[in-house]
């Protein structure tokens, strides 16, 4: 399934509350999306598989409409150029979004979760993979992030990017006093971590294809 990274917009907002509640179903209080797309410091994004907007395949659905003839050879024509020319559609399925502040020379991962109905099938590999290349993108040193120490699955994604465990928050979670394993990579510029990054990555190339970042920063 191709799939699309781009910043969240607002009106991605009620779908990524959505995921968010499935994802963090304790977390109190829940992310205020709104907030976050104003605050200059988030970067916000989602991923979607991507429409199928081949100009070729909606020609040839045009073509069996129309009635052959002339005037519906030049109507074809025409038709086959506004398609081409359409916008990719706005209504997309959402299957997961992720979040980091960049201050200073820090990217603090703040969230990542994919739809429950799609996760272990490369979604928050994806997100993470774009987070680092924004986050090199705006010349980060490092990137942290906590997780539950419970949260085996989610710790084992960062190993494989190349966070390692730096200590352990006491009783940080609000909802059951759970402590929180903090993360960190070492600096995302260097030689080693950019091999790993680049080993890694094209891993998941492999694994979920080559997919399509709508991530410009300046
Ligand atoms: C953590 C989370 C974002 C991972 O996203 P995902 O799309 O399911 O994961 P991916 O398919 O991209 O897998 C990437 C890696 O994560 C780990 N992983 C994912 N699912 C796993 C599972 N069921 N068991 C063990 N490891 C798993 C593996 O290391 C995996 O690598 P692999 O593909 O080589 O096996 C997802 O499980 C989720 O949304 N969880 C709820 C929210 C959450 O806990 N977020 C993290 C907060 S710190």
């Amino acid at each position: 399934m191709p799939l699309t990274v781009r910043f969240m917009r607002r009106q991605d907002i009620a779908q990524v509350t959505e995921i968010d509640h499935q994802a963090f179903p304790t977390e109190w209080p829940p992310t205020n999306f709104q907030r976050e797309l104003e605050n200059n410091l988030a970067y916000y994004i989602v991923v979607y598989e991507t429409q199928n907007n081949n100009p070729q395949s909606n020609a040839q659905s045009i073509h069996r409409e129309l009635q052959p003839g002339i005037f519906d050879r030049v109507r074809r024509i025409f038709l086959r150029n506004q398609v081409t020319k359409e916008e990719p559609s706005e209504e997309v399925s959402i299957l997961g979004y992720a979040g980091m502040w960049i201050m200073a020379d820090e990217a603090h991962i703040t969230s990542i979760a994919a739809h429950q109905g799609h996760r272990h099938q490369g979604i928050g590999a994806a997100l993470l993979i774009c987070l680092i290349e924004l986050a090199s993108a705006k010349h980060t040193r490092i990137m942290t992030l906590e997780a539950r120490v419970s949260n085996q699955i989610a710790q084992n994604l960062y190993y494989k990017f190349g966070f390692d465990k730096l200590g352990v928050r006491k009783a940080y979670y609000l909802d059951n006093k759970e402590d929180a394993v903090i993360m960190s990579t070492e600096y995302i510029g260097s030689p080693s971590f950019k091999e790993k990054f680049t080993q890694v990555k094209q891993a998941y190339d492999k694994k979920i294809g080559p997919f399509t970042r709508v991530l410009s920063v300046s």
